[in-house]
């Protein structure tokens, strides 16, 4: 029986996992990211070999990696995430492949997810589809004409980056930034640099659903910026389809009218016709296939190329 393992690498968290080429798990080990690159990634390849000792008989295919980045699919280096502190060009994929002997993929976290909506989810049968996190970070992962695109060092869809206000709250290390408004830090810089209160982004969507005013204010012009910045996407991809993740995915409903007000506003009617805003379909699981998706991503690359 062939195997796959993923590797889901994020800045409070990291799941390593086993399952199978069809996009079944088999096993998941989480614990909390630990300080420093090395001890993460020597706790990683002890989970790995773990399986490799308990599923004799079983051939491990490959390993896929999901990171935030900025980082680099073509040569498995990661380079310094706004999430990662430390994680200064760490070349993850040759680690990990010389610890445990399993080939290894890296890809952005959003790019992966955007290949595991596609793969299994809401993006089916699509030929050109945006994956938005709106998470901790912001990032996108673009499938078009039928393929991930990301880019000539992989840093394409670091949407999270693009300043969109010179004095907005603070995300990706820029005032203004799209990340400064749509990912779960931005917003809490927001409320604090407005209310001088530090309330994480849950907290917010909380207190919105109540109707408290300030938690109202800070969801709203998280939204004009959805809107603001999804337009810009709209007008030079012209998908069939966007698709959202977490903050925005549980409380749909604070953000989705503002959005489509400004979306109508903003993008070019045709762009604005052709394409459908939705949330995630796979939720909990998105984080696990995606990575499962770059190990299989890697085994059809490399099939191909023998
Ligand atoms: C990172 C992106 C990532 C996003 C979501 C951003 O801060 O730079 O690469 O996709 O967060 O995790
Ligand atoms: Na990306």
């Amino acid at each position: 029986e062939n195997q796959i393992v993923g590797v889901d690498i994020g800045g409070t968290k990291i799941a390593v996992l086993r399952g199978t080429p069809e996009g079944q798990i088999l096993e998941k080990i989480k614990f909390q990211t630990l300080p420093g690159w090395e001890q993460n990634l020597e706790k990683i390849a002890d989970l790995i070999l773990e399986f490799k000792r308990k599923e004799q008989g079983q051939s491990f295919l490959a390993i896929g990696i999901s990171c935030g980045g900025p980082l680099n699919d073509k040569t498995g280096v990661i380079h310094s995430p706004p999430n990662l502190p430390g994680w200064d060009d760490v070349p993850v994929c040759r680690i990990l492949e010389e610890t445990t002997g399993i080939q290894a993929y890296l890809e952005n976290d959003a790019n992966a997810c955007a290949l595991a909506e596609w793969k299994w989810g809401a993006g089916r049968g699509y030929e050109n589809l945006v994956f938005l996190t709106f998470g901790t970070g912001l990032g996108a992962g673009l499938i078009l004409n039928n393929r991930l695109y990301s880019g000539t060092s992989g840093q394409a869809g670091e949407v999270g980056h693009i300043r969109l206000t010179t004095d907005g709250p603070l995300g990706y290390g820029k005032n203004g930034s799209w990340e400064g408004y749509c990912s779960g830090g931005g917003m809490s810089n927001h409320y604090r640099d407005v209310y001088h209160e530090d309330l994480s982004a849950k907290e917010i969507c909380l207190r919105a659903n109540q109707k408290d005013q300030k938690a109202l204010n800070i969801i709203k012009s998280s939204s004009q910026q959805l809107g603001r910045g999804l337009a810009i996407l709209l007008d030079v991809l012209n998908p069939e389809l966007i698709i959202i993740g977490s903050i925005f995915s549980r409380d749909e409903n604070l953000f989705r009218s503002q959005l489509e007000k400004i979306l109508a506003e903003e993008s070019l009617p045709q762009t604005y016709a052709d394409c459908k805003v939705v949330v995630s379909e796979l939720g909990e699981s998105l984080g696990d296939l995606a990575a499962l998706g770059v190990a299989m991503k890697g085994v059809h690359l490399k099939t191909k190329q023998e």
